[in-house]
């Protein structure tokens, strides 16, 4: 069985300056007493993703943000894997909104390809990968997934990024459509959140 090694300190900055995200992983943190501050609140540089894999992208993310505040860091890599669009955006997924972060022009993009195939395979899976990374660069890295299928339009204003256009297996609205607890109960994130509270806060 793996060692892992747990998580004792009273404080954690989770290494990301999408808002998004931080305020999905703070939700999921709230059951711990721990003071948690993003990246953005302590000004830390956003280092250049220049990893190949979620994995190697989520690990950078967090040792630098670990190494430059001294404190234990969180940082969350993840993104919608199309399979007819061999697994795109993939790792690109922040990318493909552009210089403006612009998630309408990002899910356009995405369904535009998959309407100029022949395939009518419209399933998908988004995938996060959280590590968690101390200063002394030790880390704890862990992957999450959710299979669901790319819809068009895209439906309902709440969640961020490709939440409008995917629907998760056996559910008729999408991640935007949702209750935001609802979706903590069967995200990508939530996923990988429950395999790192059992491996290092249990
Ligand atoms: P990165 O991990 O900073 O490279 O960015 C991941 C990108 O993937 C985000 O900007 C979103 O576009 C997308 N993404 C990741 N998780 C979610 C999610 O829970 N809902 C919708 N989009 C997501």
């Amino acid at each position: 069985m793996t060692e892992h090694r747990r998580f004792s300190d009273s404080r954690l900055v989770v290494a990301s300056h999408n808002l998004g995200k931080v305020r999905e992983i703070g939700e999921l943190l709230a059951q711990f007493s721990i003071d948690v501050v993003s990246a953005g609140d302590l000004d830390l540089p956003e280092p250049e993703e220049t990893g190949l894999t979620f994995e190697a992208n989520a690990e950078l993310k967090a040792l630098a943000a670990a190494t430059t505040a001294n404190l234990p860091a969180l940082a969350d890599d993840s993104g919608l894997s199309v399979v007819a669009l061999n697994g795109d955006p993939g790792i690109y997924s922040a990318r493909w909104g552009g210089p403006g972060k612009d998630f309408n022009l990002a899910m356009k993009r995405a369904h535009e390809k998959l309407s100029s195939l022949d395939s009518t395979d419209r399933s998908a899976e988004f995938v996060c990968v959280l590590t968690l990374a101390w200063p002394d660069g030790h880390v704890e890295t862990f992957r999450g997934t959710v299979q669901g299928d790319i819809v068009w339009p895209p439906k309902g204003d709440r969640g961020f990024g490709y939440d409008p256009i995917f629907q998760a297996k056996g559910m008729q609205r999408t991640f935007a459509e949702i209750d935001p607890a609802e979706k903590h109960a069967m995200s990508h994130r939530a996923d990988a959140f429950n395999q790192l509270v059992d491996a290092c806060f249990g």
